[in-house]
């Protein structure tokens, strides 16, 4: 499964991908108003740091809006996909980026049944969003095993992605789903990487081995002092 973050913060996409985890990434119009500025210059930085696929978001209500949008955002860099809401003029932008050769990801995604017609519309990412459902008390990973599901069953041309990923119990889920892709906050990552267990063993591991390194000088010194 592949890895993305969801974050527009130049610093955190850095350290994923110096970390060699980091396989694209995914933007909002809500993570991009956390760093501001100008979104063209976030999304060209991002692209810099990765060639992975990189999602901005279109806003505009209707389908020529957004197509002016998303033309835009795809000649800033070649690996730009652009970010389509689930909406009837959502998917009618879907279908000409397609015909246009341009991929998109299709966001907002709360059923399988969204997430079919965003493929059969042309979209190259369904980004359903689990943690939403589980924040009202639905069960968010049914939407990702339904659509992979039938994307495998149709041999559909296109990935999923699970979005809106809460805690680390969500990519183990999304991977055992097996899901193509899941994006995550930049703290899901970090809490991926920690286990109290792991972060004890490295000190007592780094204690022992100085307490080892210490005893076996002291031999040697007094080695030495008697040899004197
Ligand atoms: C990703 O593409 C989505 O925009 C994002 O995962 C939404 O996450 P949220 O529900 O935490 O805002």
């Amino acid at each position: 499964m592949k890895i993305f973050l969801d974050t527009a913060d130049i610093e955190e996409i850095r350290m994923a991908a110096r970390w060699g985890v980091l396989d694209g990434v995914t933007t909002n119009p809500s993570l991009y108003a956390k760093v501001g500025g100008s979104y063209d210059d976030v999304l060209r930085q991002i692209c810099d740091i990765t060639s992975g696929p990189v999602s901005a978001e279109v806003v505009a209500e209707h389908a020529d809006g957004m197509l002016t949008e998303g033309r835009h955002f795809a000649k800033l860099a070649p690996n730009i996909v652009v970010k389509v809401p689930m909406s009837e003029e959502g998917l009618e932008a879907i279908s000409r980026f397609a015909e246009e050769g341009i991929k998109t990801n299709c966001t907002l995604i709360f059923t399988a049944n969204q997430g079919l017609l965003a493929a059969k519309a042309g979209a190259s990412i369904l980004s359903p969003f689990i943690g939403r459902l589980d924040d009202i008390n639905e069960e968010g990973m049914i939407v990702v095993r339904e659509l992979v599901a039938i994307v495998e069953l149709h041999d559909i041309e296109t990935e999923v992605l699970t979005a809106s990923v809460r805690h680390p119990r969500h990519v183990t889920e999304a991977a055992l789903a097996g899901s193509h892709i899941a994006t995550l906050p930049f703290k899901v990552l970090q809490q991926m990487v920690h286990h109290p267990l792991t972060d004890k063993g490295i000190v007592t591991f780094r204690q022992d081995w100085e307490k080892a390194r210490a005893a076996a000088a002291s031999i040697s010194e007094k080695a030495a002092a008697r040899s004197n």
